[in-house]
């Protein structure tokens, strides 16, 4: 049981008081107390009520990969920020360098780690790289940036300018120009019926390069197995289509990793699965589980040797982010790749998220409610349905009491949330890395009580 303090009435009044949480509403808080973690140990979490919980989505985000109370972390950090805490990234690091270097070996055929503030940063680095190419290469026409349905990028205008998820972008407009959209790849909510789907998913993407013109299009913008927008994982065939038409059209493959990045499907990186070369690929999330804030961008020498014409003023890549300089991520980034290697970790994501996936399944028996169970590792979700030969989303109403159920039972899990209208349907599950069999029954165990509860 983990120690929570006597009285924390002050700190939830404060709380309620002065901070403004994320996507959330806060109308409920007026009455209710929000709620406010206090405690993290392995899979568990304990909130200011003293109530324990598995955490089944990591932190709420995909993020503590590796858990929670990881001790050789947290003295990593502590012994780096006495030593050097800071220097603006024109600098480097004693752990900015080591780190790079680890990460550059899980990832043949990239080279260089740019340094962040945040995963949407990240993405938006890659963005403004394509754009700067575009004018050393192009005479500023290959600008154009191409984003999928579904999709999710990050936070920021421009970010939201690449968003494939309505919900999330409405009423932030206008956006930045120059992104384009190609259509989203789940064959469960297939556009058309086709014996390769995948195939044909990725020769949408060809369609909007020939209409938009090859000669502006600069990058195409993909996650390699769709987090918020549903848990999606392009079928088979996708991706060899997705490279070829790539490299025709001479369109740089940035992949976002920041949700499967570093270890959640079962490989270090979610690409990694399906034999693709990305030009670029962002992560964030789970780099250093949440222990301290790192995100990077990392990219080609291929890339990287065009920012480098020294008789040319405006030919570097004139970008800062400030806590990009910071050591405390890849300080902490460092302890959990080597925890990831050291406990076998992505072997077990392989074995457990199977195990997930045969326990959905089980529960796709037994709930006609369950229309699609799918997912990679342990990066899971099951779209719930009023109708399984209409597929009628259920409604979000109901999705949201499920959750709440679990939650009732000690078992936090997600749903995907404000992301495309009348289809936020599909229960999210991304328990950590270090997940038990016991874990994952108890996680599907109260799934299974809160789907009898809601739908009978
Ligand atoms: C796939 C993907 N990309 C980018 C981001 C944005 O990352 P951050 O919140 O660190 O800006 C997220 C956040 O959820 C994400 O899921």
């Amino acid at each position: 049981m983990a120690i929570v303090p006597n009285d924390i009435t002050d700190v939830i009044e404060a709380d309620r008081k002065n901070v403004w949480h994320h996507l959330i509403q806060h109308k409920p808080f007026e009455t209710i107390d929000p709620r406010v973690m206090i405690e993290g140990k392995g899979m568990r979490v304990w909130d200011a009520t003293g109530k324990e919980h598995i955490d089944a989505v990591s932190g709420g985000v995909w993020t503590v990969n590796v858990g929670y109370g990881r001790e050789r972390i947290a003295n990593a950090v502590r012994d780096q920020l006495l030593q050097m805490p800071y220097f603006a990234g024109s600098a480097g690091s004693i752990p900015g360098a080591k780190f790079a270097e680890q990460l550059i070996e899980k990832m043949p055929g990239l080279t260089r780690v740019y340094y962040t503030n945040s995963g949407s940063e990240a993405n938006e680095k890659a963005f403004k790289m394509v754009r700067q190419i575009a004018h050393k290469k192009y005479g500023g026409k290959k600008y154009k940036i191409l984003y999928r349905e579904r999709d999710y990028h990050g936070t920021t205008i421009t970010t939201l300018s690449a968003g494939g998820q309505p919900e999330r972008g409405a009423q932030y407009g206008p956006y930045t120009p120059g992104f384009v959209q190609v259509p989203h790849c789940l064959e469960y909510r297939a556009q058309v019926e086709t014996e390769n789907y995948g195939e044909w998913a990725a020769n949408q993407i060809e369609e909007v390069i020939l209409r938009e013109g090859p000669d502006t299009v600069g990058a195409l913008c993909l996650e390699p197995v769709t987090a918020g927008g549903g848990v999606i994982e392009p079928p088979e065939g996708y991706w060899e289509r997705v490279g070829e038409i790539c490299k025709k059209y001479d369109v740089l493959l940035h992949i976002d990793e920041v949700v499967c990045g570093v270890g959640r499907t079962g490989t270090w990186f979610g690409y990694q699965h399906y034999g693709i070369k990305p030009d670029f690929v962002t992560m964030a999330k789970g780099v250093a589980s949440g222990y301290a804030a790192i995100a990077c961008m990392v990219t080609t020498d291929e890339v990287f040797e065009m920012f480098k014409d020294a008789d040319d003023p405006l030919s570097y890549f004139r970008d800062i982010s400030t806590f990009g300089g910071c050591t405390a991520g890849p300080a902490a980034a460092i302890e959990n790749m080597a925890i990831i290697e050291e406990e076998g970790l992505l072997d077990n994501t392989t074995a457990m998220g199977a195990r997930l996936i045969d326990n959905l399944n089980g529960l796709m028996e037994k709930h006609r409610v369950i229309g699609d169970v799918r997912g990679k590792g342990l990066f899971c979700g099951a779209e719930l349905v009023a109708d399984r030969q209409t597929k009628e989303a259920v409604d979000e109403k109901k999705v949201q009491a499920v959750v709440g159920d679990c939650m009732a039972q000690g078992v936090i899990i997600g749903a995907t949330n404000r992301s495309l209208p009348g289809l936020n349907n599909t229960l999210c599950f991304s328990p950590a890395l270090i997940s038990t069999a016991d874990d994952i029954d108890e996680i599907t165990a109260a799934v299974d009580k809160a789907l009898t509860k809601v739908f009978s």
